[in-house]
């Protein structure tokens, strides 16, 4: 039985199967109709989500399949006390695959070993959020045709963004990749994503404050939004969260190729009148993140079609 914490948890091999599987079901959506008829998805959401978790449910219902779960902690028995290793235990016996979100880093690792059916980690607080690599890796490689050579310039919380050092984690291992990181001072990537992920594997990378300085130069720009909910006072993220706006004068800066991707939700950091830009792909994105969910449901739960 496999699971996904990690996006290294797949090899660069599987993760180009897992991408032409999103490719194909993108093409021939009726293939995949009862591809799991009769299995159910549990979602168990400890955490706000509408993306993540609707296009989980989405992915599984495309396939045939039925969905069961909990859209915040307060609606399960996590209210009364109860752990995360029980509750999966629990699950397991109710689903044949379950999807997990959780504010503490390592939840989705803990239900992982207690349980009998493959778990998902969908987002465990600031540390990883592997199913939204997917969906990145998946637009990338649809959209510019490519992962290797590229320049990514990532904008934003880079310090408690989960999705950045997720897709960080992921692109190092194609060649040619080099790292813009745009960040203020104060939310810069964490040390160990610095030293022993970039630095480690000699991955080329610069650090810079202003987002007009690095635009021109980059194939893909990855903004974030600060991530209140990570913040130990509102304070700072008051002072923080509109540090970055991407609008239509920087967009004329930038590359005519360059893509622009989000994870979503976007608060202040992309302005609206960037949306009509063909460069913007963000929206695009996140229906690519229900073909790569459906691939990687067909993946874990080893269904051929
Ligand atoms: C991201 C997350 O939850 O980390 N959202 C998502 O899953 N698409 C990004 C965010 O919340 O900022």
């Amino acid at each position: 039985m496999r699971h996904l914490m990690n996006p290294l948890d797949f090899t660069v091999e599987e993760l180009d199967e897992l991408l032409a599987l999103a490719d194909d079901i993108e093409a021939n959506p009726g293939k995949y109709a009862h591809a799991c008829d009769g299995k159910k998805l549990a979602t168990c959401f400890y955490e706000p989500s509408t993306r993540t978790r609707l296009s989980f449910e989405a992915a599984m219902l495309n396939l045939g399949g039925s969905v069961l779960g909990f859209a915040s902690a307060d609606s399960s028995s996590a209210a009364k006390g109860e752990s995360v290793s029980d509750t999966i235990r629990v699950i397991s016996c109710y689903a044949d695959i379950c999807a997990i979100r959780h504010p503490k880093e390592g939840a989705a690792l803990v239900a992982s070993q207690k349980s009998s059916i493959p778990v998902i980690n969908a987002g465990d607080g600031g540390h990883q959020h592997p199913t939204q690599t997917l969906t990145d890796l998946l637009t990338i490689h649809s959209l510019k045709g490519r992962l290797d050579h590229i320049k990514v310039g990532f904008c934003g919380d880079l310090k408690f963004g989960r999705t950045v050092h997720s897709l960080i984690n992921a692109l190092i291992r194609y060649p040619g990749v080099e790292f813009v990181l745009i960040s203020p001072e104060e939310l810069r990537v964490p040390s160990y994503i610095r030293t022993d992920v970039l630095e480690a594997n000699d991955i080329p990378f610069v650090e810079m404050v202003k987002l007009e300085d690095a635009i021109g130069d980059l194939d893909i720009l990855y903004m974030t939004r600060v991530q209140r909910e990570r913040f130990f006072n509102e304070e700072d993220y008051v002072r923080m969260k509109d540090f970055y706006i991407l609008d239509k004068a920087k967009m004329a800066m930038a590359k005519d190729d360059m893509l622009v991707l989000h994870p979503l939700p976007r608060v202040n950091e992309i302005s609206v009148e960037v949306d009509d830009d063909p460069r913007a792909v963000y929206f695009k994105q996140a229906q690519y993140g229900v073909y790569v969910r459906m691939a990687l449901i067909l993946t874990l739960l080893g269904i051929q079609v």
